[in-house]
């Protein structure tokens, strides 16, 4: 099958590639560019650890093709945590509490709390309940991840 030639920005440097139709993103990103915080979880789209953001909104990288890539901006955690407010805070906060354990989840959670703050920095627990819902956590129960979302909210 023809390759095709994409060019994207990765977490604000551009990128320029020749992939096969059939590449998936999320294998694009850790295998040939070296991005290791989306993980490869289910790789069917049910578990979000594969989450980045693609021109600010989040999407699993396991269910996108590379090509469709092609145009966009790309953020992982490894460009968010330097470049996105949001993301910081909630790097601190989650930090400061231990809120994760084995910490497999926490770029997909991060990055998906990181668009919810984005829109609206005033969430209620509702909404931080409902922006997380996709991200699948084994270890926590939750809790802890909702509670350090909130306090970065709340600034405290
Ligand atoms: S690895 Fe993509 S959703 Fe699970
Ligand atoms: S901290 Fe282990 S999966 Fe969330």
């Amino acid at each position: 099958m023809k390759n095709h030639d994409i060019k994207f920005t990765l977490n604000g440097e551009q990128v320029a590639l020749s992939v096969e139709p059939s590449d998936v993103l999320l294998d694009v990103l850790r295998g040939r560019l070296g991005i290791k915080s989306p993980k490869v979880g289910c790789d069917r789209g049910d578990c979000g650890t594969c989450t980045v953001l693609l021109n600010g909104k989040t999407i699993r990288s396991c269910l996108a093709l590379a090509v469709e890539a092609d145009g966009t901006e790309i953020v992982t955690l490894e460009g968010a945590n330097t470049t996105r407010k949001w993301t910081q805070k909630l790097q601190k906060k989650f930090h400061e509490k231990n809120a994760f354990q084995c910490g497999f989840c926490a770029p997909g959670v991060i990055l998906s709390a990181t668009e919810l703050l984005e829109k609206n920095p005033k969430a209620s627990k509702h909404d931080i309940k409902e922006a997380i819902a996709g991200n699948l956590c084994r270890c926590t129960g939750y809790e802890p991840i909702v509670e350090a979302i909130e306090e970065t909210v709340k600034g405290k």
